[in-house]
């Protein structure tokens, strides 16, 4: 996978042990900043990798800050991510598998560099599973276009292509 990592200046320890641990597992990986100790705003690196990722330029993000909460929240800002925090690797998992997360957070001064590398490895390897989580997902995006008519129609909806495994199906009727 092709993917965009970037810190703030308290996630910028961490972060050349992540990007060498994600071409470990044989990714590509683009740092978009910070690159310097000189203290910064979260919110700037946070929007810049949700855009890349939203773009499709990159296929999913890692961002990392104090917490992984400043910077995942200025990410969810831009349409089309959906961003998580996370402290261990269980909820990394279920984040793709039941929300199928684009960018996936975590803080340097909650989780150390063994941890996150777990965190990493468990969200990088888990796949969206769609089904019933598609529905819950596409609500997630009707909202977000501040849809009501079709958060009701799909919140409603019997349609086949929330019981199949079809996740990317929907997409398309969302976005047109
Ligand atoms: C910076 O001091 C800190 O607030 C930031 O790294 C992050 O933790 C914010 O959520």
């Amino acid at each position: 996978m092709k993917i965009a990592i970037g810190s703030d200046h308290v996630g910028l320890e961490l972060k050349p042990q992540i990007i060498e641990y994600v071409k470990s597992l044989g990714h590509s990986i683009d740092d978009f900043g910070a690159y310097t100790n000189e203290r910064t705003d979260y919110p700037i690196y946070g929007k810049l990798v949700a855009e890349k990722v939203a773009s499709h330029e990159y296929d999913c993000g890692i961002l990392i800050c104090g917490t992984g909460v400043g910077i995942s929240l200025a990410a969810n800002k831009v349409s089309n991510i959906r961003a998580v925090v996370c402290s261990e690797p269980y909820s990394a998992k279920l984040s793709k598998q039941h929300n199928d997360t684009n960018i996936l957070a975590f803080g340097s001064r909650v989780v150390g560099p063994e941890l996150a590398k777990m965190i990493v490895s468990e969200w990088l390897s888990a796949e969206f599973i769609g089904g019933r989580h598609l529905r819950r997902v596409d609500e997630i995006r009707a909202i977000e276009t501040r849809h009501d008519n079709l958060f009701n129609k799909v919140k409603n909806s019997e349609d086949s292509r929330y019981s199949d495994r079809g996740e990317n199906k929907m997409k398309k009727m969302l976005y047109v």
